[in-house]
């Protein structure tokens, strides 16, 4: 069974003392909660605030990003080593924001894959395609490459925890959610996919969240896809008692 994984990407939002608050509302809503794990990513500004504020509880906290080497001259980056340092459990790696505003290829996602599992940081790599690429019917050879190129030269037997999302850049912050049937065919893709490159054992206990207008209404739909393993959610995280619901989703619509 795979433990489903409900996260909140809080994007360029939130100063150490709104995540505070957020923390302040969000931890008694969801404190007894035991089913699915919870993971904050705030901005590098917050995280540290974050994790002290949620030591000894349920929700974890990771970053946004990060280098792949451990140190070195390059202005504004934070490294593997560093986030290991203060406990940090989760990195974001390859949104398509990153790959969009900041250029990061496919390459740099597979450097950072394996900086990630070699420092013990839990990855959720993103994978999606754009609205043009679906149109034109192109959804699976991109989610495919895209994971293909993320695993090269990770060592099939290893058992560290793997989390790939999987966030249609057509569905991010539009409100326009893909259905439950779209994504439950990318997620099996992208399940075949991993099992091509790191064998089916790994396969089955990768968890592929989906990401893209996730909100309290749609939650539950989506979370009955036997592919889909929990949400990556931007826009509703911001709210404690949005997100909240989103976490406490029903598991029968
Ligand atoms: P929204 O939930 O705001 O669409 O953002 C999704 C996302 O990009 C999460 O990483």
């Amino acid at each position: 069974m795979r433990k489903p994984v409900i996260a909140g990407n809080w994007k360029m939002y939130k100063t150490p003392k709104e995540s505070l608050s957020f923390l302040e509302r969000f931890l008694p809503l969801i404190k007894d909660h035991t089913r699915d794990e919870i993971v904050l990513f705030p901005t590098m500004s917050s995280l540290g605030y974050v994790l002290d504020a949620t030591q000894n509880t349920n929700v974890r906290a990771g970053a946004q990003t990060m280098h792949w080497l451990n140190e070195g001259p390059y202005t504004g980056q934070t490294s593997p080593t560093m986030l290991a340092s203060i406990h940090c459990t989760h990195v974001l790696l390859g949104h398509s924001e990153r790959r969009i505003y900041a250029h990061e290829t496919d390459d740099m996602v597979n450097w950072k894959l394996k900086a990630a599992l070699g420092h013990a940081l839990t990855p959720v790599v993103c994978v999606g395609e754009t609205l043009d690429k679906r149109q034109s019917g192109l959804t699976d050879a991109v989610l495919r490459w895209q994971v293909a190129c993320a695993l090269n030269g990770i060592e099939p037997a290893g058992s560290e925890p793997l989390i790939i999302a999987y966030e249609p850049v057509w569905a991010i912050g539009t409100g326009s959610t893909a259905t439950p049937a779209q994504v439950q065919d990318a997620h099996r893709m992208i399940r075949d996919e991993v099992a091509a490159r790191l064998g089916p054992d790994r396969a089955n206990e990768t968890r592929i969240l989906y990401g893209g207008s996730v909100k309290p209404e749609n939650a539950s739909t989506l979370m009955a896809q036997p592919d889909i393993d929990g949400a990556l959610v931007g826009g509703a995280s911001l709210d404690a008692e949005t997100f909240a619901q989103i976490v406490k989703y029903t598991s029968q619509p």
